[in-house]
């Protein structure tokens, strides 16, 4: 698991612009996510089980339930949640009772960016020296994308059946459908696209609340935010939504893991950079070796980060020319894991919207997903089933290079 400090932020206030300036005054901080909104006391505290900041920015003065009183509450009840309370008041007094109430620094309005920042930042960085077990526990996801540059190679088979393993196995699991113009995972897991990603962006600026209203959770647990209804829609879903989009989700997951369309646009190119492991999915055909190929050279080109590319040998069968030695030698690289072809199979489950490997684990299909979803899970250390080396490029298949 990475392990990227992302720190979780409520600002509690009960003036909207207070709220739009502190918004404004972190928009560039990468490193802080503002991951809730409270207008009183009481919506703090509810706010606060919900989403489990890491930092509460307190106002003393708010209707319902005070900001001292909820800072009470939130020091005995959610103790490892840091408050940093705002008030217009200066005076010695405000800032006894403040501490008194548990609140860990205290904010005089107006303040700086760099005041913020630096409190926010401190008050954070004291907590983790105290308590460094309690932020290794924290999620911050995994980025998993299936990626090939051919269609029908089977990524969104294999992207929706590994997710619903790893939320089986009680990861916390997002599956984000970009093949933004002609998703399939809606269809393939029988679900009514009646939220997507296309309801994300009308957010705007995009916080976690915004994604997570808009998130199909498929029975198993898994969460799903599915691709637009229609291919015109999206056009309007830019680079930068499926940044803040990733952003904002990482650090409430195990696991996010992308379903991606048969191209390299900027879009797929950010999703590319942002990814943790690129499992780059090839069948033994010639067409999609060849394509496999050029997209290696590709990102070898782009100076990508070769050691987050897994090749997944998809549909493997034995008796038609090309092996998965052939494969490994022809393309540089050894082979991550490889999925048997059992059409029946996989025809039945996409036809009635139903997961492999719930339908038919037992299935070569499904034992080798549930394998690497316990391997990814880490439950189980299980050793790489490819070579080490580099492997040399055959000149069989594809003439010297
Ligand atoms: N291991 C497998 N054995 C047999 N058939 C498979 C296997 N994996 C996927 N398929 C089948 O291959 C077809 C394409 O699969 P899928 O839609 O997952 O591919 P894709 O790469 O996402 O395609 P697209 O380019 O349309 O997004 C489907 O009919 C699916 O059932
Ligand atoms: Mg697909």
């Amino acid at each position: 698991m990475s392990s990227t400090p992302t720190i979780k932020l409520l600002i509690a206030d009960d003036m909207d612009e207070l709220r739009s300036n502190v918004r404004r005054m972190l928009k560039n901080q990468d490193n802080i996510r503002i991951v809730a909104e409270a207008r009183n006391g009481r919506e703090t505290i509810d706010m606060v089980k919900e989403m489990q900041p890491h930092i509460v920015l307190m106002d003393i003065n708010m209707p319902e339930l005070d900001g001292l009183k909820a800072s009470e509450i939130l020091a005995k009840d959610f103790p490892n949640v840091q408050t940093v309370i705002m008030s217009i008041q200066s005076e010695q007094e405000y800032f006894r009772r403040a501490m008194k109430a548990g609140a860990k620094d205290f904010l005089v309005k107006p303040f700086s960016t760099s005041d913020l920042v630096d409190t926010i930042n401190n008050v954070f960085n004291s907590w983790l020296k105290d308590r460094p077990d309690l932020f290794a526990n924290e999620p911050s996801a995994d980025i998993l994308t299936f990626f090939a540059t051919k269609g029908g190679v089977g990524r969104t088979t294999l992207a929706v059946n590994l997710a619903a393993s790893l939320a089986i196995k009680g990861k916390k699991t997002l599956l984000v459908d970009a093949s933004l113009q002609f998703g399939d995972v809606g269809i393939t897991l029988n679900l009514a696209a009646k939220r997507t990603i296309s309801n994300v962006v009308e957010a705007g600026e995009i916080s976690f609340a915004d994604i997570e209203k808009n998130i199909t959770r498929h029975e198993c647990g898994l969460d799903i935010l599915l691709a637009p209804r229609e291919p015109a829609l999206a056009e309007a879903i830019k680079t930068e939504h499926l940044l803040r989009i990733i952003d904002a989700a990482r650090p409430f997951y195990n696991f996010i893991i992308f379903d991606m369309p048969p191209m390299i646009t900027e879009k797929e190119l950010a999703i590319l950079d942002r990814s943790t492991m690129v499992l780059l999915v090839a069948t033994l055909e010639i067409s999609s070796l060849k394509n496999t190929k050029i997209c290696l050279k590709t990102f070898s080109d782009i100076n990508y980060d070769m050691s987050k590319v897994k090749l997944l040998l998809n549909k493997e069968i034995p008796n038609v020319g090309i092996g998965k030695s052939d494969l490994e030698a022809g393309l540089a690289i050894p082979v991550y894991a490889t999925v048997p072809m059992e059409s029946e199979i996989a025809q039945r489950s996409l036809n009635q919207g139903e997961l492999i490997v719930l339908k038919s684990p037992a299935s070569g299909i499904g034992r080798s997903i549930l394998g690497m979803a316990e391997r990814l899970a880490g439950t189980r250390n299980v050793p790489e089933t490819g070579k080490s080396a580099i492997l040399k490029i055959k000149d069989l298949l594809f003439g010297s290079n």
